[in-house]
């Protein structure tokens, strides 16, 4: 019988994980109308929490000691590009280590921006104060005055000079980091936390570093979270609920935390988690993994699984984990914990916050093309999101601690709203943020709130202060309007729920763009494929199984398919010799002249069928690309020797091309109508078979001249499938011919007849001398190369770059694609006062 029950509960909770998984990108219509049900606030409900919220900002707003860097951060938000300039500053400049790019980097940042639009706008007399500052650090800067005031103050700071701008400058900026660290050291936030103690908060501190780039930062990493378990654990009592609390991003803990690493995740990263949370345990304290973003939750919640069934923790009821109502998959994570919980027979501790990293999770999505966004797309949604968590996580107190982060008074009042007892939950704030309002509830409600502490080194603060810095200037914060008078109380804590009503059907934001209306209304972008996300990889790995032994075969492809076969060759996997991927019959090197024959008499046809017509026929043969996508990625692996993740880009490009050239022929079409040129003899290299041997194509096709193509003699098959495809579009098999086999046998004769009106070419620098000279020799004087080489490309860094993503990058530029595109990084130049560390992080 238990045994029984046991089974159908690993069966219920594999269920949820499913459900998780497929919520990933979801229809946010969809969601929302089964959160805003899930919800169930009353119409009375929802006035009491709109009343409550109005008297918590009416307590925030005259409470007597408002907080400065929130009314700085306001009127520099986002939306101006003095708050960009800031943002960029307080990013950089304080880990440049000479004066000479500081003041350019000042320079660069203050100088174009209109300080004084600032001037008088705020109430607070240190916002202007800070204005003037930094206008006049424009002014000397820029050494123009327009009026009296400004040119005296100018006079002063210039004859301060540039050391006193700098040290003022670092200082502002040092100032706005501190606002959101609490110590530099443990030992040093704990006493900085007394304070605060003595009024009723609790704490969980959070070891500044995240995103670790090496081995070496990761046991850094892992190392001053131990410490700090270790330091906090003389502070701890028996009741987990009052004492101190630790909070750790995975990322912090591996440098290799994602999808595609999951073998060594699961070896490396779970153990190093486990140790800390063992470490937790025994001091009594709260343990909570962090949040981070979307596309690593489900592999956290395997790693979180093994810390949850390690009997070495079960009866401790301090393990955490953070929610991101931003996202539709917040639900079914906390109906995950839940069943986890009960089946355990313990509690976790769980965290609801909105969501830290919203603009990088669109960004993501459109850039990869995926079907949709993993984050709700309109504010009101999330908040919607929030309540109906709250809700859920207030009916599951008896195996869920809820910890409600928010800095938001109507998301703390519909809190309190819904619960019917204060000690079965606690409020949590960020340190510097939310100060007033919490303080309001402590004192009339006497909840318990927690307050989340960075502790570390500017160094490794930039992340966490980056998402600060959005999450206050962004104008659609509840923090960036508490502190904007303007906004009347009223209108800061709109019920989410009748924005929402008050929409109607749109439901999704239309001013984000879907990814593949990314290139506006013109063009589609090609789709993606998030091969982070299980379910669409198993999708993908079951269209591509039917090609693992697959094989195909190239010839010829003309008008005249008979007797143009030369020689056959067997071709391999080259990245596993054993794998014999097809066979290709090169080209006669004789036909070659019947070919550019053929193509020249359908020249006139095909250029005088209009641009439309062509762009369509392209616009096809992309669609038929997409669909066969699959075979692509299988034939990209082992004819080419691609990874998935450049399989897939590889695919994606050459769609693009596709539909570039389509709309591209139109738009010139209609500004300059004109004919081809004639024949166009497309020469495409093995790096990117499909993507530059299709874009070759597509640009010569969409401008009314036939081609003549000869693919790399390594990559025949892709090319092949391609030009195939390309028939069943509809475009003519005279208008695009194949022509496989090497360069001297095959592209020297189509290069040298005096028919040809253009090549393209993309490959060595020689070849394309080689080509040019044989143009000229053979070929009419307006004959046309486009040729595209090798480069020498160079990526200049300086101490501004933040070095964990100039490693990323540099990484990204020379090595994906096997280092193989032309624009892949071959020169490196560091600034030397940040080269040692740099270099260390790169070969880490
Ligand atoms: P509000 O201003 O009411 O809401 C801001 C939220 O709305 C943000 O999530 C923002 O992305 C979202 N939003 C803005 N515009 C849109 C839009 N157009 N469509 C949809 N949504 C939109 N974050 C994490 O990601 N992981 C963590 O582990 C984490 N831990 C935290 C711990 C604590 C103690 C606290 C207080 C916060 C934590 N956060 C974490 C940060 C948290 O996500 C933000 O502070 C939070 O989003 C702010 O919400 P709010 O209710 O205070 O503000
Ligand atoms: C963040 O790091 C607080 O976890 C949250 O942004």
């Amino acid at each position: 019988m238990y045994y029984l029950f046991l089974m159908l509960g690993d069966e219920h909770v594999e269920i949820l994980r499913v459900a998780i998984r497929k919520s990933y990108l979801a229809d946010e219509a969809d969601i929302l109308s089964d959160l805003i049900a899930e919800s169930g606030l009353s119409p009375s409900q929802r006035q009491a929490i709109t009343t409550q919220a109005i008297k918590l900002v009416e307590a925030v707003r005259s409470s007597s000691a408002p907080n400065i860097m929130e009314s700085f951060l306001s009127e520099y938000g986002l939306n101006t590009t003095e708050g960009i300039a800031l943002m960029c500053l307080a990013e950089a400049l304080l880990r440049v280590p000479d004066t000479e790019t500081i003041d350019a980097l000042i320079s660069d940042k203050i100088v174009p921006s209109h300080w004084g639009q600032h001037l008088g706008h705020s109430s607070s007399s240190l916002i202007n104060a800070s204005t003037w500052a930094l206008m006049l650090t424009g002014r000397v800067l820029t050494a123009t005055d327009e009026h009296g005031l400004v040119s005296a103050l100018h006079d002063v700071v210039r004859r301060l000079g540039e050391p006193v701008v700098r040290t003022a400058v670092a200082q502002a900026m040092r100032e706005l980091g501190r606002q959101f660290v609490l110590g530099q050291t443990i030992e040093e936030a704990v006493v900085n936390a007394r304070p605060q103690e003595e009024k009723g908060y609790v704490y969980s501190y959070d070891m500044l570093g995240e995103a670790a780039r090496t081995e070496a930062d990761a046991r850094r990493y892992h190392l001053a979270y131990s410490n700090a378990i270790g330091d906090l654990s003389g502070h701890c009592t028996a009741d987990i609920t009052q004492n101190p609390g630790i909070s750790v991003k995975l990322s912090a803990l591996h440098a290799r935390y994602e999808v595609a690493q999951r073998d060594r995740v699961m070896d490396e990263l779970a153990p190093r988690m486990r140790s800390l949370a063992l470490l937790a345990k025994s001091a009594n304290m709260g343990f909570n993994v962090d949040a981070e973003e979307a596309d690593r939750l489900d592999l956290s919640l395997d790693v979180i699984e093994t810390a949850l069934s390690d009997p070495a923790l079960s009866g401790w009821d301090g393990f955490g984990v953070v929610i991101q109502a931003y996202g539709p998959r917040a639900g079914p994570v906390i109906d995950w914990l839940y069943a986890r919980a009960s089946q355990l027979e313990r509690r976790i501790m769980v965290r609801l916050v909105k969501g830290a990293y919203w603009d990088s999770e669109i960004k993501r999505a459109q850039v990869l093309g995926l079907e949709g966004f993993p984050v709700f797309t309109r504010k009101a949604n999330t908040d919607v999101s929030y309540l109906a968590c709250a809700r859920k996580l207030l009916g599951m107190t008896d195996r869920l601690y809820p910890q409600f982060a928010t800095h938001n008074a109507q998301s703390v009042a519909a809190v309190l709203e819904l619960a019917d007892d204060t000690s079965t939950f606690e409020f949590q704030r960020l340190h510097g943020m939310g100060e007033a309002l919490h303080d309001a509830v402590l004192q009339e409600h006497g909840s318990r709130c927690r307050i989340y502490a960075p502790v570390g080194a500017h160094r490794d603060l930039l992340a966490y202060l980056v998402r600060r810095l959005l999450e206050n200037g962004a104008n659609s914060s509840f923090v960036n309007q508490i502190v904007d008078e303007s906004i009347s109380p009223e209108d800061v804590v709109r019920d989410p729920f009748d924005v929402v009503a008050q929409r109607g059907a749109s439901l999704s934001n239309p001013v984000i763009l879907q990814p593949e209306n990314l290139f506006g209304a013109g063009r589609k972008a090609a789709r993606g494929w998030d091969i982070t996300d299980s379910t669409a990889l198993a999708r993908l790995d079951a269209a591509r199984d039917p090609f693992h032994g697959a094989r195909w075969h190239a010839a010829p492809l003309t008008a005249k398919q008979a007797g143009q076969v030369g020689t056959a060759r067997e071709l391999r996997n080259p990245a596993d010799p054993a794998d014999i991927t097809g066979y290709v019959e090169d080209a006669d090197p004789a036909c070659v002249a019947a070919t550019i024959g053929a193509a020249e008499q359908a020249f006139g046809a095909w250029s005088a069928l209009g641009v439309d017509d062509r762009a369509a026929l392209l616009e096809r043969v992309a669609d038929l690309y997409e669909t066969h996508a699959a075979e692509f990625f299988a034939m990209a692996a082992r004819e080419a020797g691609k990874t998935l993740p450049d399989a897939i880009a590889e695919v994606r490009e050459a769609i693009d091309f596709l539909r570039y050239y389509a709309t591209e022929a139109r738009r010139l079409g209609r500004e300059q109508p004109g004919s081809g040129r004639g024949t166009f003899v497309c020469i495409s290299p093995w790096n990117f078979p499909l993507a530059i041997f299709t874009g070759q194509i597509a640009a010569a096709l969409a401008g009314g001249n036939t081609v003549v193509a000869k693919p790399a003699e390594q990559t025949p098959l892709i090319a092949a499938r391609a030009v195939r495809l390309m028939y069943e579009a509809g475009i003519p098999v005279d208008v695009i011919q194949l022509l496989p086999g090497d360069g001297p046998s095959v592209g020297a004769p189509l290069v040298s007849d005096p028919r040809v009106a253009g090549v393209s070419f993309t490959g060595s620098l020689a070849t394309a001398q080689t080509i040019n000279r044989a143009l000229a020799e053979n070929c009419a004087p307006d004959v046309v190369l486009v040729a595209e080489t090798g480069g020498l490309n160079a990526m200049i860094v300086d101490s501004t770059a933040l070095p964990e993503q100039a490693v990323r990058d540099i990484v990204a530029s020379a090595f994906q694609s096997t280092g193989q595109r032309c624009s892949a990084l071959r020169m490196l130049y560091v600034q030397i006062d940040v080269k040692d560390h740099i270099l260390e992080m790169l070969y880490g």
